[in-house]
């Protein structure tokens, strides 16, 4: 089966964890679009999504569904995302669409985590992914040397800007062997805004098109 359709299997059976009256935090990225289509469908039995991104929010908009503030919507009972790679214990590589850091923040805020992906994002060890960073402009080349120390490879994102006016930095070359221990040493970095480490926050639950894993 190719990668497309089990994105759209994967968005697709996500539909069942969602529950009458939920507001619902969305993630970004092809994956997530198959969701937001299949969600279009249950518009009137939800109050509305939370989204993680302006790309998500048109998508969203456009079909029907309310998008509200994180900050008016308090504690959300699911949140749905994709990843660009994910790990035997349900650790996550996310960031290749450069909307990270508005889906850690839904993430951090919902009570489930469910990881819609393909196959070919799984890997026994993350990394072979380039894990992508997201910086404060002014601080690019600081963040990318202290980088360089902890022995990865930064390349600037160039002409790449957040959602939030910031820049990414994607780090190859590292296996990560502690994903945990990593995120919390490059949380540490000044200038760092997230990192697209998903460790210390893992999916609760992953779906590799339509079959849980
Ligand atoms: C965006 C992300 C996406 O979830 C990730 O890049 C996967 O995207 P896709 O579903 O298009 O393969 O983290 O920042």
């Amino acid at each position: 089966m190719s990668n497309a359709n089990e994105k759209r299997q994967a968005g697709e059976a996500a539909i069942r964890y969602v529950e009458d009256g939920a507001i619902v935090g969305v993630g970004t990225g092809s994956t997530v679009a198959f969701f937001i289509e299949a969600l279009a469908d249950l518009r009137d039995r939800i109050q509305g999504a939370v989204s993680s991104s302006e790309q998500s929010t048109a998508h969203l908009k456009k079909l029907g569904i309310p998008v509200l503030d994180l900050n008016a919507a308090g504690p959300l009972s699911l949140y749905v995302d994709g990843a660009d790679e994910c790990d035997p214990h349900k650790r996550l590589i996310k960031g290749g669409g450069a909307a990270l850091t508005r889906e850690k923040i839904v993430a951090a805020a919902a009570q489930k985590f469910v990881c819609i992906i393909d196959s070919s994002k799984q890997v026994d060890l993350l990394g072979r992914f380039p894990l992508p960073i997201e910086v404060i402009p002014m601080a690019r080349s600081l963040v990318g040397r202290e980088i360089v120390k902890l022995d990865g490879q930064p390349v600037w994102r160039d002409g790449v800007v957040t959602d939030n006016g910031n820049w990414i930095i994607d780090v190859h070359g590292w296996r990560i062997t502690d994903p945990v221990e990593l995120e919390g040493k490059l949380n540490q970095l000044a200038g760092v805004v997230t990192v697209g480490l998903f460790a210390r926050r893992p999916a609760d639950v992953v779906l590799v098109g339509d079959r849980e894993i």
